[in-house]
């Protein structure tokens, strides 16, 4: 028997990734020895005192019973201080933090906390797929905010017309952005403060990657800006920060009302993070940061080594100054999926499609810097190879 889907799923657009994992597989399966590019998941292990504070918490037998719906009251007062020493932004751990299973969880329940069908929710493009995906399940209507060079890769506000503006209720957005490797320009968040206050729109700033920069760029939290938390929340991970994309562990900060009512929804649909997780959480961010140094220093030399290459064999890229991506313009005459199965093809090297992350996407591909530096190299090498 095949069931019929609901339409809220029939209705999702193909999701373009799947078509390549068919092929990276199929490679595989043919003898070669791919090397993938593709996926932002740090490959560097979760420091060592926060694998010890698991290990203790799991030995201890009330953490293995249901976990308090809003996390612990510990743990949200360890989110609240690491906002304060990094940022200098003041968070009330009752009513201003809600831990998430993994930042991605929230990203896909807020859109069912303030979307109703007709609403709009505005998301960039190219963007992390959720944001969109979200609002299509919760069934509104993702309205794209083009992300080009030519505008520093930040939506342009006025561009979007006013009927759209009505049906309003959310905003995403993202810096150090995911996958352009962009940062948020002077003034930039300033702006949306005031736009979003003016329209009356939930700001959700995804800060994922706000611990991974380079050559002494600190990115900023959105909720820095005066008045920030009057219209916006703040998603943050401990994914990328702390080399812990298995463990679902996360946050979402700001607005009291969107914090009180994304924890409405999640009541109703989860049951918390395992406590033993939260323990090595509140590790995590109360302990010593200064391995992430080292760690972003890796990746910097990473980072480098794929410019280098690129610009050695005429293919132009500019150098993030934060995130885990290199986004760099498909050579002429290629679209980016054209472009992806070319060097898969010929060299066994996979690319993420620029496309893949929304129609502004297109004629950009996507390199992620969390491969081991050996593999990277052979990827490099490969490139030089590769006939254009
Ligand atoms: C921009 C962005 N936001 C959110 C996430 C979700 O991260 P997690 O669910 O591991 O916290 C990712 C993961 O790749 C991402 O790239």
């Amino acid at each position: 028997m095949v069931f019929k889907p609901a339409n809220r799923i029939a209705n999702l657009p193909p999701y373009l990734f799947a078509e390549a994992d068919r092929q990276i597989a199929a490679k595989r399966a043919a003898g070669f020895d791919v090397v993938s590019l593709g996926i932002g998941d740090p490959d560097l292990p979760t420091p060592r005192w926060i694998l010890d504070e698991l290990h203790r918490s799991v030995e201890v037998p009330e953490n293995h019973r249901y976990p308090d719906y809003y996390g612990l009251a510990e743990l949200r007062r360890a989110i609240a201080s690491w906002y304060m020493e990094r940022f200098g932004v003041e968070l009330h751990p009752d009513n201003e933090v809600v831990p998430l299973i993994g930042s991605k969880e929230g990203v896909a329940h807020i859109p069912f906390a303030f979307i109703d069908p007709g609403d709009v929710a505005l998301v960039s493009d190219p963007g992390y797929p959720v944001y969109a995906m979200g609002t299509l399940l919760a069934g509104g209507e993702p309205y794209l905010m083009p992300l080009t060079p030519t505008n520093g890769f930040v939506p342009d506000l006025n561009a979007i017309p006013a009927d759209v503006l009505r049906r309003a209720r959310l905003m995403w957005i993202c810096y150090p952005n995911n996958p352009t490797g962009a940062v948020a320009p002077e003034g930039f968040f300033e702006r949306v403060v005031e736009f979003a206050a003016r329209h009356n729109i939930l700001v959700c700033h995804d800060n994922a990657y706000s611990e991974v920069s380079y050559d002494g760029y600190r990115p900023r939290s959105f909720l820095e800006v005066p008045g920030a938390k009057e219209i916006g929340v703040e998603f943050h991970s401990l994914s990328k920060s702390y080399n812990m994309t298995g463990w679902r562990i996360g946050m979402m900060v700001g607005n009291a009302s969107a914090v009180s009512a994304l924890g409405r929804v999640k009541t109703n649909i989860d049951s918390g993070i395992f406590q033993a997780v939260q323990y090595a959480g509140i590790a995590a961010l109360t302990g010593d940061q200064s391995f992430m140094e080292e760690r972003n220093s890796i990746y910097q030399r990473r980072r480098d080594l794929v410019i280098s290459t690129l610009r050695e064999i005429g293919m132009g890229a500019t150098p993030p100054k934060a995130s885990l991506y290199v986004w760099a313009p498909a050579p002429n005459g290629y679209t980016s999926l054209q472009f992806s199965l070319k060097v898969l093809d010929e060299i066994a090297v996979w690319i993420t499609p620029g496309v893949g992350f929304g129609p502004s996407g297109e004629g950009f591909y996507r390199i992620s810097l969390t491969t081991p530096a050996d593999r990277l190299e052979e990827a490099m090498n490969r490139l030089r190879r590769l006939r254009l």
